[in-house]
């Protein structure tokens, strides 16, 4: 058996797996997704994931698709159906299938979409150093919100693929570094305090790897303050690193081709790569 897909209900080929082409998903990008890791068969922050999806649904008033606990065993299913050991799993839900109009429809379910990818995590692990470019954040002002609604985002990670680097950081209108486009953007200071945007005032989504990473530095005693900082104070920084789901802490070598520190992965980084890396192992004894 090759891979599955859930849709609406059903297990399907993956290769067959379709919406409808009213889906308001398809027409609006009007839905919201996860991604979750899966480590050795088991689903990594689950509830964090699951909270935060309830979060962007209750956010865009649509409903549930399926009960939280049956929501829940569809996940698993997922997982088990395409023998998915390490990697991750992809939840989209959106407003689901009505004629085209911007109101919302009424009496219309949301339709639930799942796959699966597998990944070699352990690899992943390793954080391979990587390089970033800078862009102007050009999203809408609700990035709080897990949308699909990811143009921005792709535009913006497209223009780091072609400059040979792995993410983006997107500046706002006062030079400050909000994230990147599917992860969240961290500097070490010279005092060597964890900088990262804060989450309140929804310029950002808040990363379930971001709010791990806040609580693997409290038990290192390392100091996180939440607030912007300008590139210019990354460029100064003495390390810099990106985190999320499908990257976990990632160290941060160059920012628009200048390097952070000496231009390597820095220790704090390092020690931080380590811990989620005993966080993940510690999730599935
Ligand atoms: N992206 N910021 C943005 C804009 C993101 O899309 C993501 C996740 C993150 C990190 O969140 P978390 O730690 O919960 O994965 C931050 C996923 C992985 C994606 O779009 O593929």
């Amino acid at each position: 058996m090759g891979r599955v897909a859930y849709v609406n209900g059903s297990y399907v080929p993956h290769s067959e797996a379709a919406v409808h082409i009213e889906d308001r998903g398809y027409q609006f990008a009007d839905g919201v997704y996860e991604v979750t890791a899966v480590y050795q068969g088991k689903l990594i922050d689950e509830q964090g994931h699951a909270a935060r999806l309830d979060r962007s649904l209750r956010e865009l008033q649509i409903a549930w698709p399926v009960k939280r606990r049956v929501f829940g065993l569809l996940m698993r299913e997922v997982i088990r159906r395409n023998r998915l050991t390490n990697g991750s799993i992809y939840v989209q839900v959106t407003r689901g299938v009505a004629p085209r109009n911007h109101n919302f429809p009424k009496g219309v379910p949301s339709s639930l979409v799942m796959t699966t990818t597998a990944k070699d995590l352990d690899t992943l692990l390793g954080g391979e150093p990587t390089q970033v470019i800078t862009v102007p954040d050009i999203r809408w002002g609700r990035p709080d919100i897990k949308s699909i609604a990811l143009l921005p985002n792709c535009l913006a990670k497209q223009k780091a693929g072609e400059a040979g680097c792995y993410e983006a950081w997107q500046v706002d209108k006062d030079g400050c570094v909000t994230e990147g486009t599917l992860s969240n953007a961290w500097i070490v200071n010279a005092a060597g305090e964890l900088v990262t945007r804060n989450a309140d005032e929804n310029a950002i989504l808040n990363g379930i790897t971001r709010q791990a990473v806040m609580e693997l530095a409290q038990t290192a005693s390392l100091r996180v303050v939440e607030r912007p900082f300008s590139v210019d104070e990354a460029l100064a920084a003495r390390e810099a690193f990106l985190t999320s789901t499908t990257s976990f802490v990632k160290p941060v070598v160059r920012i628009d081709g200048k390097p952070v520190g000496d231009g390597a992965p820095g220790s704090v980084t390092r020690q931080l790569g380590v811990l989620i890396g005993e966080r993940l192992a510690a999730a599935v004894r």
